[in-house]
C-alpha cells in the first residue's frame, strides 16, 4: 500500500493540506470513488426503490440489492439488513431479541461497551425485568474471560459484546466467546462498528448470531449501517419498525410481513448511502485488509513506543499493537483532556476528547474522560511523530 499515493484519492486530505485527522474511530474521511459512486446514483440513475415497474426504478433496485450482495460477501454473512447506523443495528437487536425473554432472564453485556450496545439493553431490562450482567476488564484494558466465564453460568440468554473498544481498541477474542455463549444456548450478538473497519471480519468464522457495523466508520457515508447475520435468527425476530415495504399484505384490521431481510426495511431506505457503502468496502478490498491491518499496527505500534516515553501521559489500554485496533485513548496528568484536544488542535491535530459514550468503561477505569487518537490507512509515521512531539510539548505548555 503506498500510502502518499492513497491519500490523492481522499478529496478532503488534498483540501487540508497539513491536518492531521486522527479521529477515525469517531468517523473516517471517504475516498473519490464513494463520493463519485453516490453523485453518480443521484445525477444519473435515481429513483425509489422496490417501488415502481418503470425501467428506472428497476435499475435502482437492482444496485441497491447488488450493493447488499457485496455487503453480505465482505463479511461473509448469510444475510445484511440496511439501517441507519450501528446504534440502530443493535436496537433492532435488542428489540427484536428481548420479545422472547421472560422477567428474570439474563442478559450479559460487558464494562467496555459503548453505549449503543449497552443503553439499549439497560433500559429493556429495566422496563422487562431482565437482568443485566457486566463482564469486568482487567487493569490493563482486556476483557477478564475468567469473570465472562463465571456469568456464563448463571445462563443467560443473550450475549451482546463489542469485538472491539471504541476506546481502549481491545479486540476481543469473539470467536472464543461466541463458542462458550453457544454451548449455553446463548444468542450472540456483536458490535463490530470499531472492529469491521480494520479487520477481516468473516462472520461464519466468528460463529455470532448478529453482528453490527456502520459504513461511516469504514470511509462510507453517515447514515447507513448494517445488521449482519445467520437466516435462522432473522427469521425468528419480530419486525422492529412497521410501514411502507416491509409488509405483504394489509388491511384495517391486519398485516402480514415481507420475506428477510426487507421486513426490517421499513420506508425508503437510504439507497444512495447503501451504494456509497458497497463502494467503500469495494475501495478497502482494493487495498485489501491485510494490508491495512499491517499498516495500522504498524502505526500503533510506534505510537505506543513514542507515547510511553512521554512523563506524566498515562496510556490506557493493551500495549501491544496486535492486540488492539488503532485507538489509544491517554491522558496528560493534570491537564483536561478537553484543554490537551484544544491544544493539539492549534497544530491541526484531530483528537477525540471525553467519555467517548462509554461512561461505564471510564468508571471501570477510575477517570472521568480522556483523550483519544485513532488511526486509519490513510494515516503516516510522521503524523504519530507529531502528535507525540505536540503532546511533549503540551506537557511544558501547561506545566504538566
Ligand atoms: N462511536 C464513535 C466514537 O467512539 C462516535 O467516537
Amino acid at each position: 500500500m503506498d500510502i502518499n499515493q492513497l491519500r490523492t484519492d481522499f478529496p478532503f486530505l488534498e483540501h487540508h493540506q497539513g491536518l492531521i485527522y486522527l479521529d477515525n474511530a469517531a468517523s473516517t474521511q471517504k475516498p473519490r470513488v464513494v463520493l463519485d459512486a453516490m453523485r453518480e446514483f443521484y445525477e444519473r440513475s435515481y429513483a425509489n426503490v422496490h417501488r415502481g415497474a418503470y425501467r428506472l426504478s428497476v435499475d435502482a433496485s437492482t444496485r441497491y440489492e447488488d450493493a447488499r450482495k457485496q455487503v453480505k460477501t465482505f463479511f461473509n454473512a448469510e444475510e445484511a439488513v440496511f439501517v441507519r447506523n450501528a446504534t440502530e443495528a443493535l436496537n433492532l437487536a435488542a428489540y427484536g431479541l428481548t420479545q422472547s425473554l421472560s422477567p428474570g432472564d439474563s442478559i450479559l453485556i460487558s464494562e467496555m461497551e459503548h453505549h449503543a450496545n449497552l443503553v439499549p439493553w439497560q433500559q429493556l431490562s429495566k422496563r422487562y425485568g431482565f437482568k443485566l450482567l457486566y463482564t469486568s476488564i482487567t487493569p490493563d484494558g482486556y476483557l477478564d474471560l475468567g469473570h465472562y466465564s463465571e456469568l456464563l453460568r448463571e445462563k443467560p440468554k443473550i450475549v451482546a459484546l463489542s469485538h472491539c473498544s471504541n476506546v481502549l481498541g481491545t479486540i476481543n477474542p469473539v470467536a472464543e466467546l461466541c463458542r462458550a455463549a453457544k454451548e449455553i444456548g446463548a444468542v450472540t450478538v456483536i458490535d463490530g462498528a470499531q472492529a469491521a473497519p480494520h479487520l477481516s471480519v468473516d462472520l461464519n468464522a466468528i460463529g455470532c448470531d448478529l453482528y453490527a457495523v456502520s459504513s461511516h466508520k469504514m470511509l462510507g457515508p453517515t447514515g447507513v449501517g448494517a445488521l449482519l447475520g445467520t437466516q435462522k435468527t432473522f427469521l425468528s425476530l419480530p419486525p422492529f419498525n412497521f410501514g411502507g415495504d416491509m409488509i405483504e399484505t394489509v388491511t384495517k384490521t391486519d398485516s402480514t410481513f415481507n420475506t428477510v431481510p426487507h421486513r426490517f426495511e421499513a420506508g425508503t431506505p437510504d439507497a444512495a448511502g447503501v451504494i456509497g457503502f458497497a463502494a467503500a468496502l469495494g475501495y478497502l478490498q482494493s487495498q485489501t485488509m491485510a494490508e491495512v491491518r499491517s499498516h495500522e499496527v504498524a502505526l500503533t505500534s510506534l505510537a505506543l513506543q513514542l507515547l510511553s516515553e512521554i512523563p506524566s501521559l498515562s496510556v490506557y489500554g493493551p500495549k501491544k499493537a496486535e492486540d488492539k485496533s488503532g485507538a489509544i485513548a491517554f491522558n496528560l496528568t493534570g491537564v483536561h483532556p478537553h484543554d490537551l484536544s484544544g491544544y493539539l488542535d492549534s497544530f491541526k491535530i484531530c483528537v477525540r476528547s471525553g467519555n467517548h459514550c462509554a461512561q461505564p468503561l471510564m468508571t471501570a477505569l477510575g477517570i472521568p474522560y480522556s483523550c483519544r487518537a485513532s488511526f486509519y490507512l490513510y494515516n503516516t509515521e510522521s503524523e504519530v511523530r507529531l502528535l507525540a512531539e505536540k503532546i511533549l510539548e503540551a506537557k511544558r505548555f501547561f506545566g504538566a
